[in-house]
């Protein structure tokens, strides 16, 4: 009888490879969302080639004096006596209202219509009513075939690309772990299957190349949230390494990746020291994107990502409590971001080189686990005395940081990690603090998080706390005890490995998952600052 079971490839992988019929199923990774279309078409036009029982109208209401008129006008078209739909169902223009106007069968041409409140516009150009109306309509339309939305005259491209992303991101719910394997959420919380986008003829084309790359980071976005939903005994470090694999034969990147054979010979001494500890060992993943064409130019800027990787972060001997391992599956969510934005790359046409790199381990518990008081040797030479094994996010990114500068030469490189719960102490779970060593680059990432509705507020590296990291046995010590300010004294740890190349640095421990199904997110991982490197890395030339 033929096996199903896949051959294992060494024998600590005959012991701990996941569930083969579980992990050899990637269409668990293949997000389900809604297709979004834009179509330069009068809405009785649109509607005369879809099947009436079928189709939602959606609306927007933005707050305003005779507002309600004007934006039902669309039903006018369709034969609807606006007048009397507004007084019979007063629709609410409020943040979140939503109004429900059912229509009889019959010789209608629509089976019902929603009226979906966008609030006080703001004029910041963020997007950010649209985006929110977005995925409160996206939730409200789950279950449902078409959707058809009249969008509003004089509506801009950033007001549309935050409406189509609050839609599909609202829209989505988390996949399940069935006894057939990785199961897509049933019919009735499916997300639409379509948002169809009717649009004035004038501007109708720049709308739609704003929904198209909306809808790019929007899958993006939900890659990595698929990859952190996924359990760590599924989501292993080589686990991780195979799906980057079948992203880079997907979306045209080249990938390397370095066995713990490589990273000893290489001298990846912290990623070998945090996973020292686990059955199943690290991987460092290089994913890489070359602009091609003569727009690239000869010598492209090139951007590295590093991501933190812990596929599950135990604290190691430093142990954490229940409470606080439990949701330590989505350690991995910055080496996600980053593998999911290299996959966007070529969708998006990002004209610069990016090279990703995901620094990939386990933080577990044995006789093998790196120890408190150790000392580590990192790529860059640089030793280090371990303080805490809990804190080994730092350890893995400084030998990707130190790699990075030295072999790659990038213009500017950007890590982005679940670091600190220091950081969620500050800020909660709405922003994130962005590092970094130039002003440019971290006033560049700022306004791409603003424009994305993802937002990154500056913290410094005082120069002053750097002595707090001083050794008395090695080069530097990995944590400052009782100094305080745990986000900023990791960060400036970090910059030690980066030389002088310019480097920002994002603490998504905070964001990185939700607590709450609201809005933009569903619980669990949010894949935070997925959107924020594209939208930055779309401006870049
Ligand atoms: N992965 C955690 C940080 C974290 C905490 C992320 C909560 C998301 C939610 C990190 O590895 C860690 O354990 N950091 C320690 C560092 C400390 C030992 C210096 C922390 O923040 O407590
Ligand atoms: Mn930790
Ligand atoms: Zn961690």
């Amino acid at each position: 009888m033929p096996s199903r079971r896949a051959r294992p490839a060494s024998s600590t992988a005959a012991r701990h490879t996941p569930d083969p019929a579980a992990a050899g199923r990637l269409d668990l990774l293949e997000p389900v969302m809604s297709a979004v279309e834009v179509a330069a078409a009068r809405l009785p036009d649109l509607l005369a080639d879809l099947d009436p029982t079928s189709v939602t109208i959606a609306l927007l209401l933005p707050e305003g004096e005779g507002s309600a008129v004007a934006s039902l006008a669309p039903l006018g078209e369709l034969g609807f006596d606006v007048e009397e739909l507004v007084a019979t169902h007063e629709p609410k223009a409020g943040e979140g209202a939503v109004t429900r106007i059912p229509f009889a069968p019959g010789d209608r041409p629509v089976r019902r219509a929603l009226v979906v409140g966008v609030g006080a516009s703001t004029a910041d150009g963020s997007g950010h009513a649209h985006r929110r109306a977005g995925a409160t309509l996206g939730r409200v339309a789950r279950g449902s075939r078409d959707v058809v939305l009249a969008v509003p005259p004089r509506t801009t491209p950033h007001e549309l690309s935050g409406l189509v992303e609050g839609f599909l991101l609202g829209g989505w719910t988390v996949p399940t772990w069935r006894a057939q394997g990785p199961t897509p959420p049933a019919e009735a919380q499916r997300p639409a299957t379509r948002l169809l986008l009717a649009a004035d003829a004038s501007g109708a084309e720049q709308l739609a190349e704003a929904a198209r790359r909306s809808a790019i980071r929007v899958r993006a976005t939900l890659l990595a949230r698929c990859l952190g939903l996924t359990p760590s005994n599924i989501k292993n470090p080589a686990w991780m390494a195979a799906r980057c694999r079948s992203l880079a034969r997907r979306h045209g990147l080249t990938v390397k990746v370095w066995n713990e054979r490589d990273l000893a010979r290489e001298g990846f001494g912290g990623l070998l020291a945090v996973g020292g500890g686990s059955a199943t060992p690290p991987r460092l993943v290089q994913l890489e994107w070359n602009p091609p064409g003569p727009e690239a130019g000869p010598d492209p800027v090139h951007v590295v990502l590093v991501g933190k990787g812990i596929t599950f972060d135990t604290g190691g001997l430093d142990i954490k409590p229940a409470e606080g391992m439990l949701a330590m599956k989505t350690d991995m969510m910055g080496s996600a971001a980053v593998a999911a934005t290299l996959a966007a790359c070529r969708d998006l046409g990002v004209a610069v080189r990016v090279t990703g790199l995901l620094a990939l381990a386990e933080n577990a518990v044995s006789g093998a686990a790196y120890r408190p008081s150790d000392v580590v040797t990192h790529y860059s030479g640089t030793t280090v005395e371990i303080g805490n094994t809990d804190a080994e996010g730092r350890v893995v990114l400084a030998d990707a940081l130190a790699y990075a500068v030295e072999q790659l030469r990038p213009d500017v490189v950007v890590d982005i990690a679940t670091l600190t719960g220091a950081a969620r102490v500050a800020f909660a779970r709405a922003m994130a603090p962005v590092f970094a060593t130039d002003d440019g680059l971290r006033d560049a990432l700022i306004a791409a998080g603003t424009a994305e509705g993802e937002t990154l507020w500056p913290l410094p590296l005082p120069t002053a706390y750097r002595a707090a990291l001083d050794s008395p046995v090695a080069d530097l010590q990995q944590i400052s005890g009782a100094h305080g300010a745990g986000s900023i004294m990791a960060a400036l740890f970090l910059r030690e490995f980066v030389g002088q190349t310019p480097w920002a640095h994002l603490d998504v421990a905070g964001p990185g998952r939700s607590d709450v199904d609201a809005g933009l997110l569903a619980k669990g991982p949010t894949g935070f600052g997925t959107r924020v490197l594209l939208r930055w890395l779309e401006g870049l030339r």
